[in-house]
């Protein structure tokens, strides 16, 4: 077993919306993190969840006409699902309605207030329905919420109050002595200089005349606690606090993944409550920025997210891990374009990595008949052929970045070396020494060489691409292992590969994308008559394409400038969509609210006289006029059609 230890979490999700790459991100930076602790001889434990509570949750159940606890349902199982599909292997998932979640937030509510840092007090301020908070004054912009640009109203309620201020001084000192403790360093910076204000005492509770969807005060059968006591207290009830084994052995090497949206209760409010409640504090948080789309966040309320799912369905899951890693400087904004995804895969996957894997395989196969032959040590020495110094250099990079999540920089140095191989070939020009059979132990030596090039390559990048890491490790007939990876000590250990191991011929790792090809617009002839032709036909797979799903009107309004189009909100049962669609001249809003529609819901985005257009939905020309599809029984919206 091994003795050190290590814990990751990822924020759990709001269940308001489903996953979009922005939570992917996340997800995929903590499952890299934890297989490389592990290839770092670290016992892990990965969790990752939902969040259930409040009111954004209630809103959105009564937009589906549906109960809280049925619409969490739904959305968490998105986010479950995800999982797998991300390649992505966490040890828990937690969900805020969990029975023994919310017995612990309860002993973590009991013992603050037992001693003394919870008050109870009335309160008059400006409150924004929409962000479930007070706002001071000089927060607003115009007098408005600056998210949700409506005027906040006043309201006079009692409530509990959490005393942070008095651990200020404590906090501050705790972050300058715990250098780590925040990282990057200019997440620490931006927190320690928000506490160079004093800190305001935090309202944690909410009258249930208010709210009823959240976890009852065990001192107030009146009062729900505020979503971020409930939200924070899931890192600890996870590992069965306080008595668990697990909380014992993880919880002093916690490391929280969270984006910068949310270093405030992370940074401040967790700590405080953390040392308040006499339970030691974690160890670190590691923040990113955000993926954003034409400079801005990508987000469910702006609705220009991109679909996780989509996207791997597209190129694969290895290259969409790759390309996330590899594209944002950890800590830093990114932006997120099709285009860059293309290139990256390209050139860094087909071209790189691909290049060298083929060109080593197929030369051990087309002048050794695929058999690894032993090298001359003596004509490595002299001719310096050796790649040992240059793998151990690309083995210690890649080490110290992950083991401070900078990703890029460790995936940066693999492919460095890479670069160092495909290199080596043109220098050595292994196709000029096989014309002479004096050289041969020459070619022996350089293939010996490449094909160890290859086995560190396979090793280093298992964290990131663990498929693409087995697959190469099959061609070159290392030994599968159990848990799926090499350690970094069998990684480096050079002069692995046996020779007289016979490697497989090599596959395609990753094919290239042809970015200039468009789909054939082919037809056949019609048979007769005036209506159109019949497209080609197709098979039951290209139809399956289609993602096709049940979907409710809820709301439609005209599209001024246009005659012709409808701008239409579409319960997908998971989502609500906007639909821009061609039906203005045959419906008026207020006759198609209510409808029930066929979607087809995995058609790429479009604008439409400047709105976004997320779907379309099916109708038939009959006699000039269009007529809606729709069903002859009532049906729940995201069902699929077939
Ligand atoms: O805040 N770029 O949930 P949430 C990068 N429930 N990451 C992004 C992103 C973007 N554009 N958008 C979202 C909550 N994320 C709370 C957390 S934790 C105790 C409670 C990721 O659904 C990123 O990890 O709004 C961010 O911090 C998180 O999703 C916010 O998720
Ligand atoms: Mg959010």
């Amino acid at each position: 077993m091994n003795t050190q230890k290590q814990y990751f979490t990822t924020p759990i999700y709001y269940v308001n919306a489903k996953p979009h790459l922005g939570h992917a991100y996340t997800s995929i930076c903590a499952d890299v993190a934890t297989r490389f602790k592990q290839m770092d001889n670290h016992d892990t434990f990965f969790l990752t969840g939902t969040d259930e509570h409040g009111d954004k949750i209630v809103q959105a159940a009564k937009a589906r006409q549906t109960t809280p606890k049925e619409y969490a349902d739904i959305i968490s199982k998105l986010f479950q699902d995800l999982l797998p599909v991300l390649n992505i292997k966490n040890n828990r998932f937690i969900r805020t309605t969990d029975p023994n979640h919310i017995q612990v937030v309860k002993k973590v509510l009991s013992k603050i207030y037992e001693s003394g840092d919870i008050y109870f007090s009335s309160y008059e301020g400006l409150y924004c329905f929409g962000c479930e908070r007070f706002y001071q004054e000089r927060e607003l912009v115009d007098g408005k919420c600056p998210d949700h640009g409506t005027a906040p109203e006043i309201i006079k309620e009692s409530n509990y109050f959490f005393k942070m201020s008095k651990y200020q001084e404590w906090l501050i000192n705790h972050i300058k002595t715990n250098p780590d403790f925040i990282r990057p360093a200019q997440y620490k910076n931006e927190i320690l200089s928000f506490l160079k204000e004093p800190l305001e005492d935090l309202c944690i509770s909410r009258p249930k005349s208010r709210l009823t969807w959240g976890i009852t005060l065990p001192f107030d059968e009146d009062y729900v606690t505020y979503v971020w006591f409930d939200a924070l207290v899931n890192y600890i009830s996870a590992l069965e606090y306080p008595d668990g084994e697990r909380f014992k052995k993880f919880w002093p090497t916690t490391r929280h993944f969270v984006a910068k949206d949310i270093i405030k209760p992370h940074g401040i409010y967790w700590p405080i409550m953390l040392k308040a409640a006499g339970i030691p504090i974690y160890n670190g948080l590691n923040v990113h920025g955000f993926w954003n789309v034409k400079g801005s966040k990508m987000s469910k309320s702006i609705g220009n997210v991109t679909d996780p799912v989509q996207v791997t369905a597209q190129y694969g899951v290895d290259s969409f891990r790759y390309f996330l890693m590899r594209e944002m400087v950890f800590g830093l904004d990114a932006n997120f374009t099709e285009e860059t995804i293309v290139s990256r895969i390209n050139s860094d996957l087909a071209n790189d990595l691909g290049n060298v894997f083929s060109r080593i395989l197929s030369m051990t196969h087309r002048y050794f008949n695929g058999e690894v032959k032993g090298l001359d040590l003596q004509i490595e020495q002299k001719k310096s052929l050796s790649l040992e110094s240059d793998a151990k250099t690309a083995i210690d990079a890649f080490e110290q970045a992950m083991a401070v999540c900078e990703f890029h920089k460790g995936v940066g140095a693999v492919w460095q070396f890479i670069s160092i191989m495909n290199k080596y070939i043109d220098t050595n020009e292994p196709w000029a020494l096989a014309k002479d059979e004096a050289n041969t132990p020459v070619l022996a030596t350089v293939l010996y060489n490449l094909i160890e090039g290859l086995r560190v390559v396979s090793c280093l990048i298992y964290p990131i691409m663990p498929d693409t890491s087995y697959k190469m490790q099959k061609t070159l007939c290392m030994a599968k292992k159990e848990n799926g990876f090499y350690t970094l000590e069998e990684t480096a250990s050079w002069g692995q590969i046996k020779p007289g191991t016979l490697v497989e011929k090599p596959g395609i790792l990753f094919p290239r994308i042809d970015t200039d090809k468009i789909p054939p617009k082919e037809t056949v002839a019609a048979t007769k008559s005036f209506k159109p032709a019949l497209k080609k036909e197709i098979t039951i797979d290209d139809f399956a394409k289609i993602d096709l799903r049940t979907g409710t009107v809820v709301k439609a309004e005209k599209i001024e400038k246009s005659n012709k189009l409808l701008k239409l909100q579409v319960d997908l049962g998971a989502e609500v969509r906007q639909v821009i669609a061609g039906i203005a001249k045959d419906y008026t809003p207020e006759q198609i609210v209510g409808k029930q529609v066929i979607v087809v819901a995995n058609l790429k985005e479009a604008k439409l006289m400047g709105e976004l257009s997320q779907g379309m939905i099916l109708a038939a020309n009959n006699k000039k006029k269009l007529v809606l599809s729709g069903f002859d029984k009532k049906i729940v919206p995201g069902n699929q059609v077939k």
